[in-house]
């Protein structure tokens, strides 16, 4: 495992040579856009609530009024960020690689909008609304402090996928299969701590796909990684792209 920011030129190499590119990117791919991480602290009115006691469906039960009002503050946050370089470099990777499969444990729809297309959300999206009853997409009154499923006349939820519940068989299905084929596989910006997605990248390793790790601290998974590029994903991802286009 080679641990440094410069892009050694194996690497270049490889993902010259890779018929297919599969990245995964979690929270830190968002952190240069103004986005906090799902780990970082909560700021304000939500310092006071962990991410993960509010993303659950017993949460939203218990109080759907209070975790709209957290979603809206989330979807604000998200609204007003703007992609960044590392997101821009992604979209750019996918012109210069034969294939490149894109998944995002991120809802912000930050990849979208810096040009990435086919993107697999793992984990949904923030601007979605689902009846909480089926999990069908709806569009409810959202002047509303619950807004109401049109169809059944239940309560509407955000389209995300909440700790405790199924990733979408679709998504789960087309990452696995992504991981299994790929012959780079970049994990950016995430902790590995959540799986399935961190699972992707052990069927990565088992299918002898080079595994690289872009995060500016060393997680846990490092060691398992070929290479792990300490920095950030605004500035190796970019000078990632910039070596290939050599
Ligand atoms: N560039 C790259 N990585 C960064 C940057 C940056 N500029 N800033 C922070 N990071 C790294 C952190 O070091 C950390 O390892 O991003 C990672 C963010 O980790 P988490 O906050 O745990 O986010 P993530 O890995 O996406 O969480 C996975 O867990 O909570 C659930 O559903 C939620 O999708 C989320 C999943």
């Amino acid at each position: 495992m080679t641990a440094t920011c410069d892009i050694p030129d194996v690497l270049v190499n490889a993902l010259r040579d890779a018929r297919h590119v599969c990245i995964l990117t979690g929270a830190g791919v968002s952190a240069e856009s103004g986005v906090p991480t799902f780990r970082d602290a909560q700021e304000g009115l939500w310092a006071q609530y962990e991410p993960q006691d509010l993303a659950t469906p017993e949460a939203f039960l218990a109080d759907p009024a209070l975790i709209w009002r957290w979603y809206r503050w989330r979807r604000q946050i998200v609204a007003d960020a703007k992609p960044n370089p590392g997101h821009y470099a992604i979209a750019r990777l996918a012109e210069l690689i034969p294939r490149l499969t894109l998944i995002t444990q991120n809802v912000d729809n930050l990849h979208q909008r810096a040009g990435s297309t086919d993107v697999i959300e793992f984990h949904g999206n923030l601007f979605e609304d689902r009846c909480f009853a089926d999990g069908t997409l709806a569009a409810g009154d959202d002047s509303l402090d619950v807004p109401m499923c049109p169809d059944c006349g239940g309560k509407l939820r955000p389209g995300v996928v909440w700790f405790g519940e199924v990733i979408p068989e679709a998504a789960l299905n087309e990452s696995c299969a992504a991981a299994s084929d790929c012959d780079v596989f970049l994990s950016v910006g995430t902790s590995s701590l959540v799986y399935p997605a961190a699972g992707l990248a052990d069927l990565a390793r088992d299918n002898g796909a080079t595994l690289v790790e872009i995060n500016p601290n060393s997680t846990m998974n490092a060691a398992d990684f070929d290479f792990a590029l300490a920095g950030k994903s605004g500035v190796v991802l970019p000078e990632l792209v910039a070596s290939l286009a050599l």
